[in-house]
Order: structure tokens, then sequence, then C-alpha cells
């Protein structure tokens, strides 16, 4: 007999079973809860902006800022102090090009910041960095172009070793491969083995959408993209590719396995997660933020539980890691 079935259900009209029973009070409902927050199994995405001597607020993410080399590192302190698990780092140039030179550029801006990142805090928590050129490129693709304006696989490939090597050399212990290009960890993998980089990790966006609410990011980045991301980036129509992804990710040297965006795909985190057996990752994207912040702001939902649930769902569907804007915050209200 199964367990749901093995009590009545009733006994002399009243219900046998009460489930609200362990409903009834806080701290019964803390001791059974299934899923929980902790301060270490969020990472804080960051923006850091060249020639920025002040942080500068992104309007559509209220709350986030581009960040000076300076504040980069302040803010870095207070999130390791608050707990926060990790750290992901997205470089803003002040100058663009067709290839992203400022990517594999030492004295680029986001290497740049890696380096101030590791030597400040690179001994107590885990550095991330976004290893894709759209940050970089003055058409927003995350690759180059051939002649037809077509985003060419392969040639990017070449791009993203060189900038992995770049990143790796400043000193960061995670790379980001978000760029969806076919291929990219087994080459970021080799060139790194290749340099005796052997322990610098790759975090695989292994199932990227090509998603709506990445859309306050391209202010926070400053990115204009001619065109869409929809010849790389995954159709939100489809499951099953996401499956694909993860285990060509893994077979190529993935440590971690990332699903973005998060609350939108929680069916598909869950069969990530079900499926991966390397740590899973969700990204809580920018419009995801975005919404919930805008939402509260009129007064129309209250912020502070409306990020509590979305990423209590974002774990309980089999997230082990969540990148999300909101976690210093949470990691500080979960301290107390
Ligand atoms: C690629 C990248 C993007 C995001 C993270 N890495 C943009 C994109 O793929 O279009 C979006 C993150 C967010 O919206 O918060 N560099």
């Amino acid at each position: 007999m199964s367990p749901v079935t093995s009590l009545p259900s009733s006994a002399g009209g009243f219900p046998a079973r009460r489930p609200r029973r362990l409903r009834a009070s806080a701290p019964l409902r803390r001791l059974v809860a299934e899923t929980r927050l902790h301060p270490a199994d969020l990472v804080l995405p960051v923006f850091v902006r060249e020639g920025l001597d002040a942080p500068r607020d992104i309007t559509s993410l209220p709350g986030v800022r581009q960040h000076s080399r300076g504040s980069l590192v302040a803010l870095a302190r207070e999130a390791v102090d608050a707990g926060v698990g990790g750290i992901m780092v997205f470089g803003v140039p002040a100058v663009r090009d067709a290839t992203g030179s400022g990517i594999d550029d030492p004295d680029g801006i986001l290497n740049v910041a890696l380096a101030d990142l590791a030597e400040a805090v690179g001994d107590r928590t885990v550095l991330m960095a976004d290893l894709c050129l759209d940050e970089f490129t003055d058409h927003g693709h995350c690759g180059v172009l051939d002649d037809r304006g077509r985003v060419d696989n392969d040639a990017t490939l070449e791009r993203y070793a060189s900038a992995a090597l770049a990143q790796a050399a400043a000193g960061v212990h995670l790379l980001g491969t978000s760029g969806m290009m076919d291929g990219q960890v087994g080459v970021v993998r080799r060139t790194l083995d290749e340099a005796g980089r052997q322990d610098t990790g790759i975090v695989a966006y292994a199932a990227k959408y090509a998603s709506a609410f990445y859309g306050p990011f391209r202010e926070a980045v400053e990115s204009t993209l001619t065109g869409d991301r929809t010849t790389y980036q995954q159709d939100p129509a489809g499951a099953r590719e996401s499956l694909l992804e993860v285990s060509l990710d893994v077979e190529e040297g993935a440590d971690m396995v990332m699903v973005k965006p998060a609350l939108p795909y929680l069916d598909v985190l869950r069969q990530v997660a079900d499926a991966s057996p390397v740590p899973v990752a969700a990204y809580q994207v920018s419009g995801e933020y975005a919404m919930v912040a805008a939402a509260a702001a009129n007064g129309w939902i209250d912020r502070d539980r409306a990020v509590m649930e979305s990423l209590l769902s974002i774990r309980r569907a089999g997230a082990d890691v969540v990148l999300t804007y909101s976690a210093l915050d949470v990691a500080r209200a979960l301290q107390g």
C-alpha cells in the first residue's frame, strides 16, 4: 500500500489527516522545510565599467550598479563578508570593435578587474568571469561575424580560447562559457590544459535560451545588439535540447553546468538536475530581477517575499547554486 493511501482520509466525518498541523507555527515550518537558502549557494553577478571613478546606477536594474575598479573591490569585500558563495564578473569596455579585442587584452577592463579581485578576495571566494564576446563587440554578438554577417562558430572559438588564457592569468577560478558556440567548452578546456592551467574550472552555460529576460543586461553592459541571438541561443519551445547541451558540455569537460534564465525554465532545470553528474547552477537573470523590482516599486508586490520565493523555487527545482543580483541583500537577510 502506498503511504499516500495508508491512512483513512476521514474519520467520523472529520479529516483524519491534517496537513495544516505542520504549518501551524514558524518553528514547525522551519523544522520541516524541504529546501533552504544559504548565502554560500548564491553568486553575485557584478559589472565593472572602464573609465568610471564612482559607481553608476543602472536604471532598469534598481539597486545594481556599474562599478569602478575601486568600488568593485569594496563591493566584493562586502559580499564575501556577508557569506556570498561567489562573484561573477562582467566587464564593460569604453571602446568596442568587430572582434572584441578588449576581452583578451591583459589591460582590458575585465582582466584588470579580475586581477584586482583575485588579489583582494581571491582566497576567500569563488571568482567567476563571463567568457563571451558580446560585451566587447561593436555589433553586440557573442561571436565574430563572417563576411555575410553570420556568427562564425569556429572563428569565435579561437577568440574564446585566447580570452580563457587572459582570464586564467588574471586569477579567475571558474570561467563562465556563455556564448553558446558549439564546442566552446572543449576548446577552452584543452587550451587551459595545454597552458598548464589544469586548476582553472569551467562553469558552462549549458542550457541558455534566447530570452527576452536579458533586456536590462543590455543597459548594464551598454550593448546594442544588431539582430538577435536566435541562431546560437536555444529556442524557448524546447527542453530536450538542453539535455543534449548538458551532456556535450560535461563530455567536453564542464565542471558545473548552468540553466539560464531560471524561473521561466524550472522544468528544464529539474530535468537537468536529475540528469547531471556535475553541480547545477541557475541564473536568475536581469529581467527576472527587474520584473520584481518594478512591481515592488509600484507597491504591487512585496519585494523581499517575492525574491525569497523565487530563489526557493529555483533551489526546489534542483539548482545547487543560484546566480542572482539579489545575492548580497539575501545573504544579509539570511544572516539576520
Ligand atoms: C552573455 C551573457 C548575457 C547574460 C549573461 N551573459 C547576455 C546574453 O546572452 O544576451 C545575461 C544575464 C542577465 O540578463 O542578467 N555575455
